[in-house]
């Protein structure tokens, strides 16, 4: 059988529908990893992109009661505004104010967050306890909201550097109201990001692409990240050569594709009921993104 043709998903009268919308979408990896745990599982369903324009948000949401989606991750710039289109927010989107995944419920449509359990997910695996860790977070954005979310109810104390410090506080009130660990907010500079990273255990970037590289370059010529710390880089193109070295350096270092794998085991349980093997989907993604399919 050629690669083309054992690829090829059989689709019935009796397949089911996911998707994800977003604009854009084209460089999503997403459906290469749902339909690979589709496969593996032998599910009946399809995963598709659907290129949604900000305009047409109310008209698309609509759509997924009328053609009977079972669900969809919600990707830019949709997570925010998608949340007034909804039947129902569960509480720990309702509080970040951003929804990644849909599930209808017969004619109802409900709204979760799993980026910050995701996070969480991840950094889990990397095999250490995460109750006693000094965390700096860096960036202040959805990504950011979501992550001191979950982290701030199950580690010591959060520390979140960004540019515009109004953003980072803001988080940081949203944090405290958990009621877990000690979380304070600080504007982000070499000095600060010196001072708070060498007493941290764990440093979790989500500060783009563009950005990023000149604070890792810091990071790692100051030998500030070392042999017990964990690292999670949410970015999934990689950010220079920071992995490889905070590797080299002894630390525990996750990258963005393992935070969106975790991500989209979440949706995928939501949608199916089913846990799928994590390599299964990673494996997915790595393809998808060496071809670019
Ligand atoms: P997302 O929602 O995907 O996490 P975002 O909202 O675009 O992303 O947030 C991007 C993050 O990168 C923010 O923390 C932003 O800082 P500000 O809150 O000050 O805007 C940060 N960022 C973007 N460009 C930056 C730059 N040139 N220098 C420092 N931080 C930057």
């Amino acid at each position: 059988m050629s690669p083309l043709s054992s690829s090829l998903l059989r689709i019935s009268g009796k397949t089911k529908v996911c998707g994800i919308i977003g604009d854009p979408v084209e460089h999503t990896l997403s459906p290469a990893m749902h339909n690979a745990a589709f496969r593996s599982l032998g599910l009946n369903f399809v995963y598709v992109p659907f290129h949604v324009r900000r305009e047409e948000l109310a008209d698309a949401i609509r759509g997924i009661k009328s053609l009977g989606i079972v669900g969809v991750n919600v990707t830019m710039p949709h997570k925010t505004r998608v949340l007034r289109l909804l039947d129902k927010i569960d509480q720990p989107a309702r509080e970040i104010g951003a929804v990644n995944t849909i599930v209808r419920h017969s004619n109802k449509l409900e709204g979760y967050n799993t980026d910050g359990e995701a996070a969480l997910d991840t950094l889990s695996h990397l095999g250490d306890s995460l109750s006693s860790c000094r965390v700096v977070l860096l960036g202040a954005g959805g990504a950011a909201r979501a992550i001191a979310y979950n982290l701030s109810k199950v580690v010591q104390q959060l520390t979140i550097l960004n540019r515009t410090r109004l953003k980072a506080s803001s988080i940081a009130a949203m944090a405290r109201m958990r009621r877990g660990a000690e979380c304070r907010s600080l504007e982000l500079g070499a000095v600060n990001l010196r001072k708070e990273v060498s007493r941290a255990d764990m440093l979790v970037n989500t500060l783009p692409v563009h950005v990023f590289p000149r604070f890792a370059r810091l990071l790692i010529q100051e030998r500030l990240v070392g042999s017990d710390m964990l690292i999670l880089d949410i970015n999934y193109h990689a950010t220079g050569d920071f992995v490889a070295k905070a590797k080299q350096a002894g630390a525990k270092v996750a990258d963005g594709l393992d935070m969106l794998v975790r991500q989209a085991e979440l949706s995928f349980r939501l949608w199916t009921g089913r846990a799928v093997p994590f390599e299964v989907m990673r494996e997915a993604a790595i393809r998808a993104r060496a071809t670019g399919r």
